[in-house]
């Protein structure tokens, strides 16, 4: 039975699918470990979980030749050096899409109290006044949402949206199939002409960087509102700081920041500090008990798949193989070099071994090859001691058949 180790408090959903599946060898610890202490841990893990804290770079993993897969149950892999686990044979798994829904009930619930002028009455009703005034505060129904990228939290925005009496537009690099009664736009520019508040959801990188500017912002509508809980870079601050105090824009929610503080005790540094039509959040647009939960069993099921049928869809550095099921008694792992002749001297041992290929899935990614194998035999400790030998192979498994 596989020994799992799990690090940094993940969430107990994780262990309880892993239970379900019958792994019963699993231990975890409540912090981040590095250093002998978390090479000490990992002795003898098969299948290690991490959050964001621990980091899996060259040495760790070339100090732990025997783990098989990593689950990293967060959004983000770079606390793993992807490519040394590639060439290790090891296939590194994430949760894309298990806070999708978090964020977008943000920035819905932000749009509502931004309409409303509400980050500015709490301010004042602490403060001691009681202003009853219903000036320049809207209902978000029968407003136009104007979202910028499409994609999972793009379209969960859009079809939320809708079901609270919004007009949805929305503007993508990509065709993309427009859900419910929302209106793809090209025009960047015609979409913030139209919308009362324009949220974005966009990657981050050169591409995207600075997308809302002094220019874009000119072109949305006087009294419209910004949401932003993508990427920090994709909003030029000082831009929107002149557009908010100007008065042009109604508010503003920002999440994420082109520099953000790096831990609890550090302020934000930035402009928008101390404005009142601004709710600013550090970056918790994700961050909610359930987005853990689902995160916890996402990631966990997907590693179990691993394991039990060699299924490498989601991985994030890895030739992505879909499951399958076993169509022979036995089913072999083959990680390789992406060279010629690497696939032959799979199929020549299993031949010579007497072995007949009943199924075989291929795929390849960069430098490395993945194939999975099934074959109408028991596969002995013999043969596959030839297969780790022959030249190019980077590991190889095997698993039982049905
Ligand atoms: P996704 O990859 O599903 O969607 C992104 C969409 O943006 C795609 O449809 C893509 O075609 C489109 N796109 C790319 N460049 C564009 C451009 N220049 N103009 C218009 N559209 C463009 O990503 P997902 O999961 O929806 O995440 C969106 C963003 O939210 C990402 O930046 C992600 O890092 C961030 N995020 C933030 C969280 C938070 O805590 N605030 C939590 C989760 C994600």
């Amino acid at each position: 039975m596989k020994r799992i180790v799990l690090f940094e408090n993940i969430h107990p959903s994780a262990r309880e699918v892993f239970e379900a599946a019958g792994y019963t060898d699993i231990v975890t610890y409540k912090s981040a470990l590095n250093g002998e202490e978390l090479l000490d841990a990992l002795s003898g893990a098969e299948i290690v979980g991490i959050r964001s804290r621990t980091q899996l770079d060259q040495n760790v993993l070339l100090a732990a030749p025997w783990v098989q897969a990593i689950g990293c149950f967060c959004i983000g892999t770079n606390q793993v050096d992807l490519n040394v686990a590639a060439q290790a044979g090891i296939p590194v798994f994430n949760a894309p899409f298990s806070n999708t829904r978090s964020v977008a009930e943000l920035v819905l619930g932000e749009a509502i109290l931004l309409l409303r002028r509400i980050p500015e009455k709490n301010a004042r009703v602490h403060q001691g006044f009681w202003d009853k005034s219903a000036d320049g505060a809207y209902e978000i129904r029968g407003k136009t949402l104007g979202i910028i990228g499409y994609g999972n939290i793009g379209s969960q925005i859009g079809t939320l949206a809708e079901a609270l009496g919004m007009r949805v537009l929305f503007h993508d690099v990509e065709t993309k199939l427009p859900l419910g009664n929302t209106k793809p736009f090209v025009s960047l520019k015609r979409l913030l002409e139209q919308s009362d508040i324009v949220t974005l959801h966009v990657p981050g990188g050169e591409r995207t960087k600075n997308i809302i500017n002094e220019q874009t912002l000119a072109q949305m509508k006087p009294g419209s509102i910004l949401i932003n809980a993508s990427r920090g870079t994709v909003v030029d601050i000082d831009a929107l700081h002149a557009a908010l105090t100007s008065g042009h824009l109604a508010g503003a929610a920002l999440d994420v920041f082109p520099v953000e503080p790096k831990g609890v005790n550090e302020p934000l540094d930035s402009p928008l500090r101390g404005l009142d039509n601004v709710i600013l959040t550090p970056h918790i647009g994700g961050s909610t008990q359930e987005s853990q939960e689902n995160i916890g069993r996402e990631v966990a099921e997907k590693l179990v798949l691993f394991s039990r049928s060699g299924a490498t869809k989601g991985a994030v550095n890895f030739p992505e193989v879909p499951y399958v099921e076993c169509a022979g008694a036995a089913r072999i792992l083959h990680m390789h070099q992406n060279v010629p002749g690497a696939m032959g001297a799979l199929s020549n041992v299993l031949a010579e071994s007497g072995l007949n290929i009943v199924g075989q899935q291929l795929q390849t990614r960069g430098q490395l090859g993945y194939a999975v194998t099934d074959v109408d035999a028991e596969v002995s400790d013999e043969v596959l001691d030839k297969l780790r030998v022959q030249p190019g192979t980077v590991r190889c498994d095997r698993l039982k058949g049905a």
